[in-house]
């Protein structure tokens, strides 16, 4: 499916965007994506599900001594994201092409990261679909693996269902996180949540949007 976001201009990913044909073989072993940025020691934080980059654009200039990863599964999204991390010279932003779930649990070392965002993650809403939501049992246990120490998880949604299904994934891993109110990045707008693509496009609509922090617990 096009959703013709490159409006015929050719996508320059060089630099920002990365693809499976950039990370070393799978029989190789965790891989570490701070080794993407010029000073890999500096705290890092994940997106899971980019879309077009406006969490990754607006918050990244606000912390520039902050190291951010994108991934992003969709194709067209990717290139659009990690080209206009390039435009606007985002040098402490990468896009990785790739499905975080995956990437998250077979990659990424422990306790790498401090905070993970998963803003508006898609819904899948029929039953059978349940499986292909971001957030399992098992996700939330490798999130855990993950985060450092006092680490946070960044949940936003507007579809009620997933949200009532973030609450019983969330009590049953009590043993991992604890659950606290959700503050909006500095980078969010007067009333938004967090201002990414999404929110902006559905706030029009009236749609409710909940969202919760949780912290890493040891
Ligand atoms: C509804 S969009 C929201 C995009 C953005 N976070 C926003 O709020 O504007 C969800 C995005 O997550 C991406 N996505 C869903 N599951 C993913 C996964 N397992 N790994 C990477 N990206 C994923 C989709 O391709 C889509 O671009």
């Amino acid at each position: 499916m096009s959703f013709g976001l490159s409006r015929g201009k050719t996508l320059d990913t060089e630099g920002y965007g990365f693809d499976r044909s950039d990370l070393p073989d799978y029989e190789d072993g965790p891989f570490d994506p701070r080794s993407w940025f010029a000073d890999s020691s500096r705290p890092f934080e994940l997106e899971i599900g980019s879309g077009k980059g406006t969490f990754l654009v607006q918050q990244a200039s606000l912390q520039p001594d902050t190291n951010f990863l994108g991934i992003e599964w969709a194709a067209e999204f990717y290139r659009y994201a990690a080209d206009r991390l390039r435009r606007n010279q985002c040098n402490n932003v990468r896009m990785l092409h790739d499905d975080a779930v995956q990437f998250v649990t077979h990659r990424m070392p422990d306790a790498c990261c401090r905070i993970v965002h998963l803003y508006f993650s898609d819904p899948w809403p029929k039953a059978r679909h349940h499986k292909r939501r971001v957030v399992q049992d098992a996700s939330l246990e490798q999130l855990h693996r993950i985060l450092a120490t006092e680490g946070l998880l960044h949940l936003v949604t507007d579809h009620m269902d997933l949200w009532a299904w973030y609450e019983s994934h969330v009590e049953r891993s009590a043993h991992l996180f604890e659950r606290l109110p959700f503050t909006p990045p500095s980078s969010a707008a007067e009333g938004e949540v967090v201002g990414t693509n999404f929110e902006r496009k559905y706030r029009r609509e009236g749609r409710p949007f909940n969202a919760m922090t949780l912290r890493r617990l040891p």
